[in-house]
């Protein structure tokens, strides 16, 4: 792009992004209790993680224990962070490091302390927090308990959490994403990474082939109860500070008809509708997308929808979308279970994928931009975007991530366009700022981050920090405002 003077607003958003279970590691110490990714052990491309009733480390290695040990290395990270130039930090906190057991009368001191000197370090470095709320960390005692988000209890327990941090946080943080990836809830992964609840097979896969019209319907319940709650932490969060922005977070899923064939252009359009705009409707909009009951009655679905919940979601749309963007995917008419399907639909022929199979596609962002902007209308946020690569650390101590450079340069070059298109793009945090645990396969070595540490994925290493060559590159787009990608 090289252009003289930037497309990117003055103020954009640049930074990085991590997730506390995936990163921080810390798991029981200081009063922290079990989460659900706390239960996950480690997986890879053809192992499937399993998750445990029971934590038995004799057997089995839970990669969420260790993270990065950012909860040791924060002072640390963010001093990097700010090397690199971040605008600013996305991170979660772990809602069982403030409440335990997710019911309990009183929140962890210890916990809010320790997030409280992170955002404190983060302005010390003039680095915004960005925070997500819940980041696939439902505390353990409330999938046990109260079976998670399927039962409304959990609605009044999450915004004593959400409140609890607003009000703790208040002027050090303003701007909030409620829950990760919500549309993850529609499949069977959602709901395991946010109520614990598990397919037959014991395994984290995407999508459960023995799941049940039950099944089905106790998930689109759990994931109404995170409207509700969602929509009513807006509501707190602008009275406990006008300042604070809200966002929700999706997985940005780009669909393309894999023919034009009319009935695989039609299916593109269904897999857009429930894997975006779902829930994007009902959280940018306030209330279920016209086709909703459709699909209801198709699948068998028959909510539990109080008095209130249609005011209540009225009344508390977001203020921004903030999504993650790594993949495109093919819709194919009639291909539920067909012989080279990904977990979301046919792979695109013309595009290179990662190692992992995720396809490459720059130019798909501007066209998602596009579209969410043209039907919101509202200031987007990219949150997560990468790639996931196998990496070596060179004798003498360089790591050369060239496939990440050019990935990072391609999409903001399909930033670039979108902004000039006119979409009110605000924001773009890299995933992830440093080399943590991945959340699907519970690898270390699948890595993203502009930092590499030095661990390998059973946990063992000196955890030592490492600047990639991604890491100054980043740099230097920063500094230019997005003007320098060379
Ligand atoms: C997003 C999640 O789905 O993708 C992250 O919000 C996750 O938590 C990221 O790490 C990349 O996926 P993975 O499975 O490669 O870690």
């Amino acid at each position: 792009m090289n252009k003289e003077t930037t497309v990117f607003p003055k103020g954009f958003l640049w930074g990085g992004a991590t997730a506390a279970t995936q990163c921080e590691g810390a798991w029981n110490v200081d009063g922290k209790g079990a989460s659900v990714l706390d239960h996950c052990t480690n997986g890879d491309k053809e192992h499937p993680r399993l998750v445990t009733e029971v934590i038995d480390t004799e057997k089995y290695f839970y990669p969420s224990h260790e993270g990065c040990k950012q909860y040791e290395h924060f002072e640390e990270d963010i001093e990097l962070f700010a090397e690199a130039g971040f605008k600013t930090y996305r991170l979660s906190i772990n809602w069982s490091r403030i409440f335990p057991n997710g019911d309990d009368e009183t929140p962890n001191q210890a916990g809010l302390d320790y997030y409280r000197r992170l955002f404190e370090k983060c302005r010390e470095h003039g680095i915004e927090p960005t925070v997500t709320m819940t980041h696939y960390d439902i505390p353990w005692h409330l999938c046990v308990e109260y079976g998670g988000w399927a039962n409304r209890k959990v609605i009044d327990l999450f915004l004593k959490y959400a409140k609890t941090i607003l009000t703790e946080y208040k002027g050090l943080v303003t701007r909030w994403l409620t829950h990760n990836e919500i549309n993850f809830g529609t499949i069977s992964y959602g709901e395991i990474i946010t109520s614990g609840i598990l397919p037959k097979s014991g395994r984290i896969l995407m999508q459960d082939p023995d799941a049940t019209t039950e099944d089905v319907n106790r998930r689109f319940q759990a994931l109404h109860h995170e409207f509700i709650a969602s929509a009513k932490v807006v509501q707190l969060a602008h009275e406990i500070d006008p300042e604070n922005e809200v966002g929700c977070m999706m997985c940005g899923f780009a669909f393309y008809p894999l023919t034009c064939k009319p009935e695989d252009v039609a299916e593109a359009q269904r897999d857009m509708e429930i894997w975006n705009y779902y829930c994007m409707d009902v959280m940018c909009k306030g209330k279920y997308p016209y086709w909703a009951k459709r699909y209801w009655k198709e699948h068998g679905i028959s909510l539990e929808i109080a008095e209130e919940d249609l005011s209540i979601l009225a009344n508390g749309m977001v203020d921004f979308i903030s999504f993650s963007y790594y993949r495109t995917d093919c819709s194919k008419a009639n291909t539920q279970v067909v012989e080279g399907r990904t977990d979301f639909g046919m792979p695109n022929p013309m595009l290179e994928a990662t190692e992992w199979g995720w396809t490459i596609d720059p130019q798909g962002l501007r066209w998602l931009l596009n579209e969410y902007y043209a039907r919101y209308e509202k200031p987007l946020m990219i949150v997560e975007n990468g790639i996931g690569a196998y990496e070596t650390q060179e004798a003498d101590g360089s790591i050369h991530d060239q496939a990440r450079i050019d990935y990072m340069r391609e999409h903001f070059k399909a930033m670039a366009q979108a902004i000039e298109d006119g979409v009110e793009l605000i924001g773009y945090t890299c995933w992830s700022a440093i080399d943590i645990v991945s959340a699907g396969t519970g690898e270390f070595k699948k890595r993203y981050g502009l930092i590499y540490v030095e661990a390998d994925d059973l946990g063992n290493g000196s955890y030592k920090r490492t600047k990639k060559d991604s890491f100054y590159w980043y740099q230097k787009v920063i500094s230019s405002n997005g003007v320098d990608l060379a």
